[in-house]
C-alpha cells in the first residue's frame, strides 16, 4: 500500500463524516479515526495549542506511523486538522515516529521526527535504521526538508544503536541555538540520551551524552523531554523494560522524571520519580505554556497493557487529561488543567459516615465525571484499616481503588472489569508524604473507559483504562472500621 499524505487526508475526511460522536470520551482527545499512540509536537503556535500524535488512520491497530493533528484554545476541546505527516519518503517509508515542534525565528513551525527506513548493512543484508528528520509549516501544512535526514546514523557516537535512535525533543538553548535530545541505547542495550545542537535546525552537531543508565534504569529510553522549572533542570522520559530496580518502579515500560539542581554543565541526577503508578500512561510530552508554566500530556495506554476493549469503535487510543506540573520541594506534582472545570455539569456535595459497611448514593454514578473524595478517621476512634471505592460497577464488574493507611498504599485493581483476557490488572504505590493517620484526598477523573486518580493534590497519580461496558455506572464507598467521607461530584 502506498502511503501519501493526500490519501490519509482524504480517508480521514471521509471517515469523520460517518463516525458518530457517541461512545467517545467527553473531555479527552481520541483520534478522529484509526489508531493513536504518543503525543507529538505539543506546542503553542499562532495563538493555539497544537497536538500532533502517532497515528495510523486505516486501522485500529498500530501501523506505518503518520502524524495526526489537532488544535485547541483551552487544551480540553480539540478540533481535528488534516494529518500532518505521512511515511511517503525513502528515509521514513517505515514510519514517521515521535518527535517535537518549535517555532523558528522566521515564524515557521518546525516539526522534528524520527524517520524509520530499511537500508542495507555492509554485508548487503536488510537493516532498519532510525534517523532524525524535519518538516516546516504554517500550522496546517508541513513540507519535509528535501535533504532529510538531518541527524543520521553516521552522526552517532561509538557503540550507539542505529535501530534504537528516536523521538527527538527540540528546544531553544540558553545560548540562542537550537538544542535537541534523542533517545538511544548503547552497545550493552542500556538507555541513554544524546544531545545535539544547531544554528538553523538543519545542520546539527553532536554535543555529548546527557545521561545514561549503566544498567540501572531499563533499556531503550523513549520520548525524552528536557526543560528547566523552578530552578531545576528536568528530564522526563519513558524507559522500556525496567526490571525490579527499586520500589519506586515496577517492571516494564513507564515514565520517569529525573532532576538536577545545577543550572548547567554535567547533568547530575538528584531525584528520580515515577510519574504515574497506574497501568496506562506513557510517552508524555511537556509543553512550555505562554506564561512559562508547564503542562504535560501522555498517551493513556501502555505497550505492556495494550488491549482492544473498545469494541465496535472506529478509533483506538486516548490522550490523558493535560496536567499542570510543578515542584513542591523536590516532588513533581500534577493536577488536571484548570480549564476542565468549565466542562462540569451540576454539583453534588455529600458528607457521610462509614462503619464497616458500603455506601452509595443515587446522585453519584456515571462514567464521565470529575469527583473529589476526602476521607478521614472518625474523631476519637481508632483509625479505619481500609478504605475503598468501587467504580464502573455493574453487570458483575467493578474496578477498585483500595487505600491501606497502615501500609500507606493505594492500589488500583481492574481484575474484575469484564475483559476476557488475562493482562496485568493491579498496581500499587506507597503514597508520598502520607502520615499514616488515615487522611486521604483523591481527585478521580473518569471519561468512559479511562480513569485518572490524583492523590493528595497530585503527589502521586495512577491512570488506567478499564474495559467495562459504559452502561456499568455504579460507584460505591466502603471502609473496614469507622471513617468519615466528603465528596464533591460533577458530571462531565
Ligand atoms: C513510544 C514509541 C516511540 C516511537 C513510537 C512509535 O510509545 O515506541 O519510541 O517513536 O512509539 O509509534
Amino acid at each position: 500500500m502506498e502511503y501519501t499524505l493526500e490519501r490519509a487526508r482524504r480517508y480521514e475526511a471521509e471517515a469523520l463524516r460517518d463516525i458518530s460522536k457517541l461512545n467517545r470520551p467527553q473531555y479527552h482527545l481520541t483520534p478522529g479515526v484509526g489508531w493513536m499512540n504518543d503525543p507529538n509536537g505539543f506546542s503553542f503556535y499562532k495563538g493555539k495549542f497544537h497536538l500532533f500524535y502517532q497515528y495510523y488512520p486505516y486501522d485500529t491497530n498500530w501501523g506505518k506511523m503518520h502524524w495526526g493533528h489537532a488544535v485547541s484554545s483551552d487544551l480540553v476541546k480539540w478540533d481535528y486538522l488534516p494529518a500532518a505527516l505521512a511515511p511517503d519518503s525513502t528515509y521514513d517509508h517505515e514510519g514517521c515516529f515521535s518527535g517535537g515542534a518549535i517555532t523558528l525565528k522566521d515564524g515557521r513551525q518546525m516539526l522534528m521526527y524520527t524517520g524509520v527506513s530499511v537500508t542495507k548493512d555492509e554485508n548487503g543484508n536488510d537493516m532498519t535504521v532510525q534517523q532524525q528528520c524535519v518538516a516546516f509549516g504554517d500550522g496546517i501544512d508541513y513540507k519535509k526538508y528535501e535533504h532529510n535526514p538531518v541527524i543520521e546514523t553516521k552522526d552517532l557516537p561509538e557503540g550507539a544503536s542505529k535501530l534504537d535512535f528516536r523521538d527527538p525533543t527540540v528546544f531553544e538553548r540558553p545560548d540562542g541555538d537550537y538544542g535537541c535530545i534523542v533517545g538511544s541505547c548503547d552497545a550493552d542495550k542500556d538507555g541513554q540520551l544524546l544531545e545535539f545542537k544547531s544554528k538553523d535546525g538543519i545542520n546539527w552537531n553532536y554535543v555529548g551524552c546527557l545521561l545514561k543508565c549503566n544498567g540501572k534504569l531499563g533499556r531503550m529510553w523513549e520520548c525524552p523531554n528536557y526543560f528547566s522549572m523552578q530552578g531545576k533542570r528536568v528530564l522526563v522520559f519513558s524507559p522500556q523494560e525496567i526490571r525490579n530496580m527499586e520500589p519506586e518502579f515496577c517492571d516494564g515500560n513507564q515514565t520517569v522524571c529525573i532532576t538536577c539542581d545545577e543550572p548547567e554543565g554535567e547533568f547530575k541526577p538528584k531525584t528520580k520519580q515515577c510519574l504515574d503508578y497506574g497501568t496506562d500512561f506513557y510517552a508524555p510530552q511537556v509543553l512550555n505554556m505562554p506564561d512559562g508554566s508547564k503542562v504535560m500530556i501522555g498517551w493513556l495506554q501502555n505497550w505492556d497493557a495494550l488491549r482492544h476493549n473498545e469494541k465496535n469503535r472506529m478509533f483506538y487510543g486516548t490522550m490523558s487529561i493535560p496536567r499542570s506540573i510543578s515542584f513542591k520541594g523536590d516532588r513533581l506534582v500534577q493536577e488536571p488543567v484548570k480549564a476542565i472545570e468549565a466542562y462540569r455539569k451540576g454539583e453534588t456535595r455529600l458528607k457521610f459516615a462509614l462503619d464497616d459497611d458500603l455506601s452509595r448514593n443515587e446522585r453519584i454514578k456515571g462514567r464521565n465525571f470529575d469527583m473529589t473524595v476526602e476521607v478521614s478517621p472518625e474523631e476519637g476512634e481508632t483509625r479505619y484499616s481500609e478504605f475503598s471505592i468501587g467504580l464502573a460497577e455493574g453487570g458483575g464488574c467493578v474496578t477498585l481503588l483500595v487505600y491501606d493507611p497502615e501500609k500507606k498504599t493505594l492500589t488500583i485493581d481492574r481484575s474484575k472489569d469484564g475483559t476476557e483476557r488475562e493482562r496485568f490488572n493491579e498496581r500499587s504505590c506507597v503514597l508520598y508524604g502520607d502520615r499514616g493517620d488515615g487522611n486521604l484526598k483523591l481527585r478521580i477523573l473518569s471519561d468512559g473507559y479511562t480513569l485518572e486518580v490524583f492523590v493528595n493534590d497530585g503527589v502521586n497519580v495512577l491512570s488506567a483504562v478499564v474495559g467495562t461496558d459504559v452502561s456499568a455506572e455504579g460507584i460505591y464507598f466502603g471502609a473496614a472500621g469507622k471513617a468519615k467521607v466528603e465528596t464533591v461530584f460533577y458530571n462531565m
